[in-house]
């Protein structure tokens, strides 16, 4: 089976957050159980500088609505074949993905990811230009959502369309559809139409020819208004072709015992290079050196997803405790300011780095405690994966992923072996502050804690599974059409 795997990002060469790390590690999985899968990406200059040799493999030339581009075949690390879109006017720039430096979202995003959907349509279509051709394109959050649509009306091969969030959805104004050269009558309520406006994402769950999503409480979830973002009606009606598959994670890069990225290596029956993490961790963000307060580790987008403000509110009254904070990541600017502002208030105490490190996520991953993730919805989640995997149990609030991957420690769930963090229901301050006090008080029963450790660090949460389920739903897919 060949399939394109179609993204706007890919873990290590360009990131904002965990659709890189899936387009990194998810295809090789696939590759591992025999789906012979190569990833579309468009040509950031971080995947171009990545090339060895521009290896031009096909011309993409007048494409209705879009300037000429090529593509360019590359190879990931891990072996995983690139299909690197080079279209220099819509990519060589500095910036991110979907972003100017100063923060403002690209002015010609409609181009940028009109041209990627267009292009994983074009490849999977009779007319490609490329002799390697999919039997099915997977396509993965509305940055390639219009690829199903395209595949379609050009009598393509079948997709499946991967939401990872339904908060980010493509929306452009209706003179989009002249602009990208879709016909009139896609524009409605069953197409690709949203409230007047156009939507890449919806055409996505419109178009393709099954769903998924990354966790399977999230798949019930946004059948529903709260967390449907107005997509839940056509959710539902989708039901019987939407499945949610749980993200694994790349145990190569996220392995404590071997990570080169922090300041000691340790595994569940060498625990002693966890505290020197702690030590420099606290060294690192300016907090007290202190071997025995409790360490709370945050590293998230800072937006309303994340729930961080239920922590910030909390924060004063987390310091009578007392704990500490590690809080790294960065977003909306006014929970920015307010971290800063409790790490000015409270010096020793609360450490936040504002930005994006790979390395101080990884030593706060090992160096805290216990990891903070009060998410508001969270369609899968990873750092709540690598904190168990690396001895630090999630305190997590009960939605989607977080719901399907951590399991509430108690003294029944310690006996029967699958206690793995800290569960709360109901997105209140308090509801926050008592789970971390629960969290606290095992803390200081060191076998209690121990045992908790030890059960997080012998969970499995590598891609195998899931990628058989990928594969399983592709099989689908492929036998329905025929
Ligand atoms: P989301 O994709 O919604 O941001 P996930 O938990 O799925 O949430 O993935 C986030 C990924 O991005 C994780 O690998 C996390 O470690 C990483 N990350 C988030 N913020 C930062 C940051 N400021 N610095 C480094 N890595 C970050
Ligand atoms: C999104 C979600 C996150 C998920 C990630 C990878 O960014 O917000 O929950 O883990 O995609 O699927």
């Amino acid at each position: 089976m060949k399939v394109l795997f179609a993204t706007s990002e890919i873990a290590p060469l360009i990131k904002t957050g965990g659709l890189a790390d899936v387009s990194g590690a998810l295809p090789a999985a696939l590759r591992a159980i025999g789906v012979d899968v190569r990833v579309l990406v468009p040509g950031y200059p971080a995947v171009m500088s990545h090339l060895p040799e521009q290896h031009e493999v096909a011309a993409l030339r007048g494409l209705p609505g879009f300037p000429n581009s090529r593509l360019l075949a590359g190879e990931m690390e891990n072996g995983v074949p690139l299909l690197v879109l080079d279209c220099p006017d819509l990519y060589q720039r500095e910036g991110g993905p979907y972003n100017a430096p100063q923060g403002y979202d690209w002015h010609d995003n409609l181009q940028r990811f009109g041209l990627l959907s267009k292009v994983a349509a074009v490849l999977g279509s009779p007319d490609s230009p490329l002799n390697w051709r999919p039997d099915l394109v997977n396509c993965n959050d509305w940055q390639t959502g219009l690829a199903p649509a395209y595949l379609r009306f050009a009598h393509g091969v079948p997709s499946v369309m991967t939401i990872h969030n339904l908060a980010f959805q493509g929306i452009f104004p209706p003179s989009a559809l002249q602009d990208l050269h879709l016909p009139a009558s896609s524009f409605g309520m069953a197409g690709l139409e949203y409230y007047g406006n156009l939507s890449f994402l919806k055409a996505g769950l419109f178009y393709a020819d099954h769903i998924t999503t990354v966790s399977p409480t999230y798949a019930r979830e946004i059948q529903d208004e709260a967390l449907g973002f107005g997509m839940q009606g056509l959710l539902a009606t989708r039901q019987a072709d939407l499945t949610g598959i749980l993200n694994g994670i790349d145990t190569d890069e996220w392995n404590p015992g071997k990570d080169k990225l922090l300041a000691k290596t340790y595994s569940a029956s060498r625990m002693a290079g966890k505290a020197e993490n702690k030590r420099v961790l606290q060294a690192q963000l300016g907090l007290e050196q202190n071997p025995d307060i409790p360490l709370l580790g945050v590293v998230s987008r800072f937006t309303y997803q994340k729930g961080l403000d239920l922590l910030l509110e909390i924060a004063p009254g987390l310091m009578e405790m007392p704990v500490q904070l590690a809080m790294l990541g960065s977003g909306e600017p006014q929970m920015q300011h307010a971290a800063r502002e409790l790490a000015e208030r409270y010096p020793g105490m609360i450490g936040v780095h504002i930005g994006f490190s790979e390395s101080l996520s990884h030593l706060i991953e090992a160096g805290a405690d216990m990891f903070v993730m009060p998410s508001r919805f969270e369609p899968c989640g990873l750092n709540q994966f690598y904190s168990q995997r690396y001895g630090t149990p999630p305190i997590v609030h009960a939605t989607g992923g977080l719901a399907d991957s951590v399991i509430n420690c108690s003294d029944e769930t310690l006996e029967n072996g699958t206690a793995s963090g800290f569960v709360f229901n109901g997105m209140f301050a308090g509801n926050l502050y008592s789970t971390i006090a629960r969290a606290v008080e095992t803390y200081r029963q060191p076998k209690r804690w121990n045992a908790l450790r030890k059960l997080c660090m012998a969970k499995d949460f590598s891609w195998e599974t899931s990628a058989a389920a990928y594969r399983e739903v592709f099989e689908k897919v492929l036998q329905q059409r025929r």
